[in-house]
């Protein structure tokens, strides 16, 4: 899909907010002040070879730079607006994370299905250093937006959780709402691999989307979630069942995304690695 701005319009609207003058944007670049003028007014287009450099310059993805919108994934449609379709509350979890792990140091937070970001540029805000990525282009960039606008630094990026896996170890591993896209089959493996990647005393903190008989389906599902796979009630902790419970709630909530009330279930895990495996006798 095309954006309605010209590449001119988009770089003036990028480069402004990142806060950056024509001049210094120039100087990234190493250009004239000049050629950026010309490239906003629309006299003069960027040359193909600067559009990596530049795309790079302005933190957008190339397509994004050429006016290309990537709608993919039902998230996209509902991000393709100005407003923040979670809203920018953090979700009351992350406010448990601060308890259990206060940013005495910049712990490294990993967000998983950041959606557009609220949650992540808060923990940015209290202190931690985060790592946090989406499907959802539309979301990843009004993520970096709201960053730039609290004037913090997030390492955001676009991924498919069901093929990231993570190349270092974080202190704190966080994803609200997204865990319902995995199908069974996967979940042990992506669960292990997350434990794997978390330093000892750090935390995994996860809630999924819980199928009961007596609530329906939310009204404004998204093709995916309509696809996705519910959890069992408890099925989450089971995997964790090595590790330090601290919360194992499960909980009925009211929702109104879409402007439509409906309910849901979700289980929510807060659990600690702990030092080393001192019992011989366990095993399962
Ligand atoms: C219910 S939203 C939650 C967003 C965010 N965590 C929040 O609480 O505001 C679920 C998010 O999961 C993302 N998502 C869905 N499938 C995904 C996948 N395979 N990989 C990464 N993210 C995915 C969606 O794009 C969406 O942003």
């Amino acid at each position: 899909m095309m954006n309605d701005l010209g590449t001119g319009r988009i770089i003036c609207k990028r480069r402004k907010e990142l806060g950056l003058t024509q001049n210094q944007l120039a100087q990234n670049l190493n250009i004239s002040f000049q050629a950026v003028s010309k490239w906003e007014n629309g006299t003069a287009y960027p040359d193909i070879e600067m559009l990596p450099k530049l795309a790079s310059a302005l933190n957008i993805t190339i397509d994004a730079l050429l006016g290309y919108k990537n709608i993919i994934t039902d998230y996209d449609k509902r991000y393709d607006t100005e407003e923040y379709y979670w809203g920018l509350m953090p979700n009351h979890i992350c406010y448990d994370i601060l308890k259990i792990l206060p940013p005495i140091r910049p712990y490294r937070i990993l967000d998983i299905g950041c959606g557009e970001g609220k949650d992540a540029v808060f923990f940015a805000k209290c202190g931690y250093s985060v790592t946090a990525f989406d499907i959802s282009e539309q979301g990843i960039e009004k993520a970096k937006k709201l960053a730039g606008y609290n004037k913090v630094d997030v390492n955001f990026f676009k991924a498919n959780l069901l093929d990231y896996r993570p190349d270092t170890n974080y202190d704190i591993i966080f994803s609200s709402g997204a865990f319902h896209l995995i199908p069974p089959p996967e979940r042990k493996e992506l669960c292990e691999s997350l434990k794997a990647h978390t330093t000892v005393t750090g935390i995994n903190v996860l809630n999924v989307f819980v199928q009961k008989p007596f609530i329906a389906p939310a009204p404004d599902s998204t093709k995916e979630e309509e696809k996705g796979h519910p959890w069992y009630s408890g099925e989450l902790f089971g995997y964790y069942h090595d590790w330090l419970l601290h919360t194992c709630k499960e909980e009925i909530f009211n929702c109104n995304s879409g402007n439509v009330p409906h309910k849901h279930c979700m289980d929510t895990l807060i659990a600690q690695k702990t030092e080393g495996n001192s019992n011989p006798a366990y095993s399962f």
